[in-house]
C-alpha cells in the first residue's frame, strides 16, 4: 500500500491498479479542493508505465453527491468539473468507478467518464440537478443516452428520479453489481478485465446509441410531455431539449452545448430559487436551542387515534418510513373504511406501477388496528388525529393519559387548536407537541412540529428525527391560530371573496394562480379540501363569508358534492362555472353596492399574495419561527408555493420589500381594509 496523499484525494496501489479514494465528508461533493487533487493525481497516473488501472472510490457514507453546490454563488475555480471530466474520459488505461451510498449529479457524471462502473446493491443512483433548477453541466446529458437507452436517459435527467443498482444494471449503466465491499468487488472487476484485455468502449462511442437507432418522433414526443408537466419551471424543459440536441450534435459540440446551457440555468432566478430552498430546508431541521447532548426518545410503534383521511395519510407515512402503526378508532366502521383505505391506496400504487407489490404488503402489514384504546398502552408515540373539536380531542388526551406507558409522546394534528392547551388537558404537558401534517399526509413532504412553552428537548428532538426517518421536512414553528401556513393561508384568502364581487371569477383567479406557478388556484383548491371545514372553523369563530357560507348552506361543499365553486357534475376533471354563484355573486355584489370590473392577473396576485407576505413577516416578528427561510420552506412544502421562486418571502425579497409594503399601503388607503395595513415589521424592512 503507497499512501502519496492524506488530503481529500488519496492513492494506495493493489498490485498494478491505483486506487484513487476522495475523502469530503459528508457527501463527498466535488468541491474545487477534491478537482483540485483529483486532477493532479490523474496527470500523475496518466504516464505512470507501472500503472495499468485506474480506481476511483470515496470514503464514508457516500460516493460524490455531485458538485459542490455551495461553490455555485461564486467564481468558478480551475480545474472545472468539465475539464477533470475530460482528463478522465480521455484516460487510455482502464478506468472504473467503485459506487456505493447516493451517486448523483456531477459524481454520476464523474462515473460515466469512466470505462467501467462496478455499484453496491444498496448504491442510489441519478441526476438530482433540475430540483435545483439545473441540468447536469459536466456531459450528464450527453454520456448517459449514448449509454442506455435515451428515453430511459430522458426520463432519468428530465424528472430526477433516483434508479437502484439492480435497475441500473438492467439498463447498462453500471456493469456489476455486490452485495459486498465495492472496493474489494472493483479491485477483482478490474484484475479480471486487466487479465482477460477487456478494454469497455467510453461512452463516447458505446453501444446502444449506435447499434439500435433512436426513435426520435418518441423522444419529441416525451419533450412535449416534460414541457406540459413543467408548470413555468425551466430546468426539465432545458434537459429534454439540450439531451435532444445532444445526440444530433457531434460528441464535443454537445458537450459545449450543454455546458452553456448549465451556465445560463445557473446564472438564472429559477435556480437561484431552488438551491435556497435545498439549503433552507437543511437549515429548518436545525434548532439551536435544543442543547447539543439531547437524545431523541426510541419510536419503535406508534398509535394514530382517528382513521378518518388525516389519520389514514398519517399511518402511511409512518409505515412508508418501516414505522409500525397501531391505527384506533372507537368507531369500527369507521376504523373498517380507514383500513380498507389504506389497501385502495397501496394497490393503486402498485397498479400505477410506482410501488413494488412485496414493497406494498410490507407497509401493508405494518399497519394494524385496534378499537381498543387499551392496546395504545404499548405505543412510544400517540398522534391524535381526530375532529378538529376542542372537547373531542380533550376527551381522547384523558384516555391517553390514562392507558398510555410513561415517556410515550403526545402529539395532536391540530390545525389551529393550541397543543399546550391540549397539554395542560392531557396532564403530561412536557411530553405533548403538535405535529402538523398536510393533507395528503402520504405524499405531502411538510410537518409544522409544534413546539409548546413545556415541551421537553428530547420530545422535539424525536420529532425532528421522526420527520428525517419517514422523508418529511421538519420546521419548528411556535404557537399561534393556524401556526405559520394556515396563519398566512387566512390572509392569501381574505381577498377571495372580495374579489369575486367586484368581478373576478373563481376561473380567473384560479388562472392567475396557476399561470404564477401554484399547482391549482385558491378556488380549486377550496372545492378539492371541501368547504365544510372551514365553514365549520367560520362559525367556531363567530366568522362570516357571504359566499362561500351561501354554497355551504346549499350543500354546495365543493367536489365530493358536486358543486361548489365549480360544478363538477360533468365529472371532477371537468370543472365547469356554477350557474348559480354567478348569479349569488352579481346578486351580492348589487345588494352591497359594489362596482363590478375587469380584474387582471397582476391585481390579483397582489391581493392576495401581498397580504401574505405581510403576514409571514408578523410571523417572524413575533418568533413563531427562527428564521425567514422557515416560512419558505413551509409553503414549499406544504401549499405548493412555486419552487421556482423560491417561497413567498423569497419572492417577495426578489421583488423588493420596499414594492410590496408601498403597494399594501395603496391598498390600505383605497381600501380600509385591514388585511392590507403594513405591518411593522414590512414597514421596518422598507
Ligand atoms: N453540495 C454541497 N453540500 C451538499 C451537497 C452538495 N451537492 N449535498 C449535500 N450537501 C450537504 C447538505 O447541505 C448537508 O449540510 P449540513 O450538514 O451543513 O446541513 C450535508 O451535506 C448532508 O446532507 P443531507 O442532510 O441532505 O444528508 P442526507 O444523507 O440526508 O442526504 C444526499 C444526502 C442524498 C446526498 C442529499 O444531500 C442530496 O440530495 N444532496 C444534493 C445532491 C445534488 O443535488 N447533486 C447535484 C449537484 S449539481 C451537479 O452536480 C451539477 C453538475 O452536473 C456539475
Amino acid at each position: 500500500m503507497d499512501e502519496v496523499s492524506a488530503e481529500v484525494v488519496s492513492r494506495r496501489m493493489d498490485g498494478t491498479a491505483a486506487i484513487l479514494t476522495i475523502s469530503n465528508p459528508p457527501v463527498n461533493a466535488l468541491s474545487h479542493a477534491v478537482r483540485d487533487g483529483l486532477m493532479i493525481e490523474l496527470r500523475d497516473l496518466r504516464d505512470d508505465t507501472s500503472v495499468d488501472a485506474v480506481i476511483l472510490t470515496c470514503a464514508g457514507r457516500t460516493f460524490c453527491a455531485g458538485a459542490d453546490i455551495s461553490e455555485f454563488d461564486k467564481p468558478t475555480r480551475q480545474p472545472d468539473l468539465s475539464t477533470l471530466i475530460a482528463e478522465l474520459a480521455s484516460f487510455a488505461k482502464p478506468t472504473l468507478a467503485a459506487l456505493h451510498g447516493t451517486t448523483l449529479g456531477g459524481g454520476l457524471e464523474l462515473a460515466l467518464a469512466c470505462r467501467f462502473r462496478v455499484a453496491h446493491r444498496t448504491t442510489r443512483l441519478g441526476f438530482p440537478e433540475v430540483k435545483l433548477g439545473l441540468i447536469p453541466g459536466a456531459g450528464g446529458t450527453v454520456r448517459l443516452p449514448r449509454l442506455i437507452d435515451p428515453g430511459a436517459a430522458l426520463e432519468m435527467i428530465t424528472t430526477g428520479r433516483l434508479i437502484n443498482a439492480d435497475e441500473a444494471e438492467f439498463m447498462g449503466l453500471v456493469d456489476a453489481v455486490t452485495d459486498d465491499g465495492v472496493v474489494s468487488a472493483a479491485i477483482e472487476f478490474t484484475h479480471e478485465a486487466l487479465a482477460e484485455g477487456k478494454r469497455s468502449k467510453s461512452t463516447r462511442d458505446s453501444g446502444r446509441f449506435q447499434e439500435a437507432g433512436i426513435d426520435w418522433d418518441w423522444l419529441e414526443q416525451e419533450k412535449i410531455s416534460v414541457q406540459q408537466k413543467a408548470r413555468g419551471l425551466l430546468a426539465p424543459v432545458k434537459a429534454a431539449e439540450t439531451l435532444i440536441a445532444g445526440l444530433h450534435l457531434p460528441f464535443e459540440e454537445a458537450l459545449a452545448n450543454e455546458r452553456s446551457t448549465f451556465e445560463l440555468l445557473k446564472e438564472g432566478e429559477q435556480s437561484r430559487a431552488q438551491r435556497y430552498l435545498f439549503f433552507a430546508e437543511k437549515e429548518a431541521a436545525k434548532v439551536s436551542t435544543l442543547p447539543a447532548s439531547t437524545l431523541p426518545r426510541s419510536i419503535e410503534t406508534v398509535g394514530v387515534i382517528g382513521a378518518g383521511t388525516m389519520g389514514r395519510g398519517i399511518a402511511m407515512a409512518l409505515a412508508n418510513g418501516g414505522i409500525s402503526v397501531l391505527l384506533h378508532d372507537a368507531d369500527r366502521d369507521a376504523l373498517e373504511r380507514g383500513l380498507a383505505g389504506i389497501r385502495d391506496v397501496y394497490a393503486s400504487s402498485v397498479k400505477r406501477g410506482s410501488l413494488n407489490e412485496d414493497v406494498a404488503k410490507q407497509r401493508v402489514a405494518l399497519i394494524t388496528s385496534s378499537p381498543n384504546v387499551e392496546g395504545l398502552a404499548q405505543c412510544d408515540l400517540l398522534i391524535e388525529a381526530a375532529f378538529e373539536d376542542k372537547a373531542v380531542k380533550r376527551q381522547i388526551f384523558e384516555t391517553l393519559n390514562a392507558v398510555a406507558k410513561s415517556g410515550a409522546i403526545f402529539a395532536t394534528n391540530t390545525s389551529y387548536l393550541d397543543p399546550s392547551e391540549l397539554g395542560l388537558l392531557s396532564g403530561r404537558p412536557a411530553d405533548m407537541i403538535g405535529l402538523h401534517f398536510f393533507s395528503p399526509a402520504h405524499v405531502m413532504k411538510l410537518l409544522e412540529v409544534v413546539r409548546t412553552p413545556s415541551t421537553a428537548p428530547d420530545v422535539v428532538a424525536t420529532a425532528l428525527s421522526l420527520a428525517r426517518t419517514i422523508g418529511k421536512i421538519p420546521v419548528v414553528v411556535g404557537i399561534c391560530h393556524g401556526f405559520v401556513g394556515n396563519r398566512m393561508l387566512a390572509a392569501r384568502t381574505a381577498e377571495l371573496e372580495q374579489l369575486l364581487l367586484e368581478g373576478a371569477t373563481p376561473q380567473g383567479v384560479d388562472r392567475a394562480f396557476t399561470e404564477f406557478g401554484w399547482p391549482m388556484g385558491p378556488f380549486q383548491m377550496a372545492d378539492l379540501a371541501g368547504l365544510d371545514i372551514s365553514w365549520r372553523n367560520r362559525r367556531s369563530l363567530g366568522k362570516k363569508a357571504d359566499i362561500a357560507d351561501t354554497l355551504c348552506e346549499r350543500g354546495q361543499f365543493g367536489q365530493k358534492a358536486g358543486m361548489g365553486y365549480y360544478d363538477y357534475r360533468a365529472g371532477p376533471r371537468e370543472p365547469q362555472p356554477n350557474a348559480e354563484l354567478v348569479e349569488l355573486t352579481a346578486r351580492l355584489a348589487s345588494e352591497k353596492g359594489v362596482d363590478r370590473r375587469r380584474i387582471e392577473t397582476q391585481e390579483i396576485c397582489e391581493r392576495t399574495l401581498f397580504p401574505m407576505v405581510n403576514e409571514g413577516l408578523r410571523i417572524l416578528d413575533e418568533g413563531i419561527v427562527a428564521r425567514e427561510s422557515d416560512i419558505d420552506v413551509v409553503w414549499a412544502n406544504g401549499y405548493g408555493f412555486p419552487r421556482g421562486k423560491g417561497g413567498p418571502m423569497f419572492w417577495a425579497r426578489t421583488l423588493g420589500y420596499k414594492k410590496v409594503a408601498e403597494a399594501l399601503q395603496e391598498w390600505h388607503s383605497r381600501t380600509g381594509r385591514e388585511v392590507f395595513r403594513p405591518s411593522s415589521a414590512l414597514s421596518a424592512l422598507k
